[in-house]
Order: C-alpha cells, then sequence, then structure tokens
C-alpha cells in the first residue's frame, strides 16, 4: 500500500518535472522605435559623463540603454549610480551581463521600458543618443518631470530648438566626428 502510493507519488513529479516549461522569455516592449541599437564607443562615452560633470552623488539615466555602457561607466569610474531603459530584452541582459562583468550591479539597474513612459524624475543626469524626432517627443516629459539643475546630455542629436548651454564636437577615436549637447533643467514645463 505504502510502496502503490509511493510510486504514485513519484509518477507525479516525473510527469510534471518532464512537462514543466522553462518561464517565458521577456518581450519587446510595445512602444515606438526612437533609435536603432547603435553603440557609443566608449571615448564618446567618457566625454558625454565629462561633460555632464559626473560624481559620485549623481543618479545618470540614460533612455535608450543599449549594453548598459553609459550608466555602467558612470558607476565604475566616478561612483555614481545608475539606470538604463530599453524596449529590446536583449539589450537588457547584455546590460546586466555587463554590470556583473564590471563589478557595479550593485549601483546600475536596468529596466524593461519605453523611455517615453518611464520614471526620471530620480535623475540627476540624463543621457541620450537617439533620433531628433524622438528627442523632441522626450521634451515635455523631462521638462515636466525632471528636477532643476538636472544636466541633460545627447549624443549627435539636438532637442529641436532647445539652444544647448554647451557644445563639444571632435574626432573620436574611430575617426569619426562627434556632437554632444549640453542642457540644464530649469523647472519651466516646455512642449
Ligand atoms: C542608438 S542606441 C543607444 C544605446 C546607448 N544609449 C549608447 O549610447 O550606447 C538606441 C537604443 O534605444 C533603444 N530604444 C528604442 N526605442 C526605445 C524606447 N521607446 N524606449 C526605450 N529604449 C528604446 C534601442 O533598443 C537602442 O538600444
Amino acid at each position: 500500500m505504502r510502496r502503490a502510493l509511493l510510486a504514485s507519488l513519484l509518477a507525479v513529479v516525473t510527469v510534471g518535472l518532464a512537462t514543466a516549461q522553462p518561464p517565458p522569455a521577456p518581450k519587446r516592449v510595445d512602444a515606438p522605435n526612437l533609435a536603432p541599437y547603435v553603440p557609443t564607443p566608449q571615448d564618446v562615452v567618457d566625454r558625454m559623463l565629462a561633460l555632464a560633470r559626473v560624481s559620485k552623488t549623481d543618479v545618470v539615466i540614460d533612455l535608450g540603454c543599449g549594453d548598459g555602457r553609459i550608466p555602467i561607466t558612470a558607476a565604475k569610474k566616478y561612483g555614481a549610480r545608475g539606470i538604463g531603459v530599453d524596449i529590446d530584452p536583449q539589450r537588457i541582459a547584455e546590460a546586466n551581463a555587463n554590470a556583473r562583468k564590471e563589478g557595479v550591479s550593485g549601483l546600475v539597474t536596468f529596466k524593461l521600458e519605453d523611455a517615453l513612459t518611464t520614471d526620471v524624475s530620480s535623475a540627476t543626469v540624463v543621457t541620450t543618443y537617439l533620433l531628433t524626432a524622438s528627442n523632441l517627443k522626450l521634451r515635455p516629459v523631462l521638462t515636466r518631470t525632471l528636477k532643476p539643475g538636472t544636466r541633460i546630455v545627447a549624443h549627435n542629436f539636438g532637442f529641436g530648438d532647445w539652444t544647448p548651454e554647451k557644445v563639444d564636437t571632435f574626432t573620436d577615436s574611430g575617426n569619426h566626428r562627434r556632437t554632444l549637447y549640453l542642457w540644464t533643467a530649469d523647472g519651466i514645463v516646455r512642449p
């Protein structure tokens, strides 16, 4: 009797294990595609963070973070906290793996979210490498949410008629011309 009970329990467990499915892979977020994946070269990342004068007290949010190199560099080089947001689960997986490899998992967080709806209120620095039309969609979100004093650094693509307070144009290590733009949020909501 006891043996029969054990055998049937074993059968239930075996069938259960055989039919257990791995959890479904996270899906790409259904949101506007703000830019294709093109990583910023490392020397340009370094220059973006220098332009924003990033320090240990900063929270750096990269909207469309790709493999996470901007928040990861901010954490590794300056001890800042970093947040990266991307709609592509493959990028988020790469970013988390890179953070582990660089030993900064405790300082950075990567979120599978839409840059247009993610919460940017904790940022003291926002970085973008998105198309100008996408930056224009972000403008009302940023001006509504960012604390005054938060720096915004954009790589190659500006924010329409916002006049940058600094522009840094240079040739990178791969011999490509790059332009970086800096603004500081002033708390005034603009379209
Ligand atoms: C040009 S890459 C920049 C990657 C990274 N910021 C860098 O500079 O190396 C743009 C990234 O934005 C992501 N992206 C596109 N649309 C997005 C959206 N609506 N919300 C969040 N990320 C988005 C893409 O998946 C891609 O990884």
